[in-house]
């Protein structure tokens, strides 16, 4: 201590280093003596760690999968069997397909995009079971193989690619848009049309539809008659702007439906809603238009009567 009451700074620094030095000797003194136990037992786990991990038990699992090439002159469609090992491999269907592809087969063709359940492209069938290959884990019993095909009873054009265009075009034959009356071409987008939450929320459950087309081609009657019914995913997405409040042409688009084929060939066997890898509910919707359908024949007849 000086005069003064002030450590001279040299004072300081000199018992500070001091202090630091014992401290790190006691913890050194302490860490040497523990890692003399602890050594011998943290060798022998990451022994067995390295030895698990240079021999994993393989798991062997079979996929056969449909294949078809038009291209192939004399090909007829037949099924093939892949092996391939699931340690090495993702969770999901669509992993052990496109492992195939890049590792062992080139050739095999099938359609993909998000690879998380929203584009709705790599729709197939799966263990007999229409859904999205990237959504859909892969059945971990390896003595079970799993058979992949194409949607059902539509058109291939190769391996597990269906045509889609009678799809799309039934879907484009519905006007999936917001149709306004007395609105001039050049005013629109002009102004927003606004929805009240409760209007707002009855579109839930109808517009999540990604139209991956697992619930039309899970649906009998859409097998044998996809020229003329509509099938679920259509009329959920129909029914979808019929009761949006935005739009003025609920009329119309029923009118559109009267006859016997586009809604009325729906005999509530409920595969589609059973099916659907979004857990949507299009038999549901199907039904309210059909109700919608029986309000509107009987106005036209009430307003027919009276003219
Ligand atoms: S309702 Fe479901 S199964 Fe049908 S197209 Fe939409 S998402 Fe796919
Ligand atoms: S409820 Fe209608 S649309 Fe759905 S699978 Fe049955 S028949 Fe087809
Ligand atoms: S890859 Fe998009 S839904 Fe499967």
């Amino acid at each position: 201590m000086t005069t003064s009451g002030v450590l001279p700074e040299v004072d300081v620094c000199c018992q500070t280093e001091r202090m630091l030095k014992m401290a790190s000797s006691v913890l050194s003194l302490r860490l040497s003596s523990a890692s003399k136990t602890c050594l011998p037992l943290l060798k022998s786990m990451r022994l067995t760690q390295t030895a698990a991990a240079v021999k994993p038990e393989k798991r062997f699992k079979k996929f056969t999968v449909y294949r078809w090439d038009p291209d192939k002159s004399g090909d007829k469609p037949h099924m093939q069997t892949y092996e391939i090992d699931l340690n090495n491999c993702g969770p999901m269907v669509l992993d052990a397909l496109i492992k195939i592809k890049n590792e062992i087969d080139p050739t095999l063709t099938f359609r993909r995009s998000c690879r998380e359940g929203i584009c709705g492209s790599c729709a197939m069938n799966i263990g007999g079971v229409n859904t999205l290959a990237c959504i859909c884990k892969i059945d971990n019993n390896t003595a079970k193989q799993t058979k992949i095909y194409p949607l059902p009873h539509m058109y291939v054009i190769k391996d597990l690619v269906p045509d889609m265009n009678n799809f799309y075009a039934q879907y484009a034959s519905i006007e999936p848009y917001l149709k306004k009356k007395d609105i001039k071409e050049e005013d629109i987008g002009k102004e927003q049309f606004f929805q009240s939450v409760e209007d707002r929320s009855k579109l839930d459950g109808l517009y999540e539809c990604i139209l991956c087309a697992c619930c039309s081609t899970s649906c009998p009657s859409y097998w044998w008659n996809s020229d003329k019914y509509l099938g679920p995913a259509v009329l959920m997405q129909a029914y979808r702007w019929m009761i949006d409040s935005r739009d003025d042409f609920t009329v119309e688009r029923l009118s559109m439906m009267e006859d016997k084929f586009s809604v009325y060939r729906c005999h509530t066997i409920m595969n589609c809603t059973k099916t659907c890898p979004k857990h949507l509910n299009p038999g549901l919707a199907i039904g309210q238009i059909k109700k919608m359908l029986a309000l509107y024949k009987k106005d036209t007849e009430a307003k027919a009567a009276h003219a």
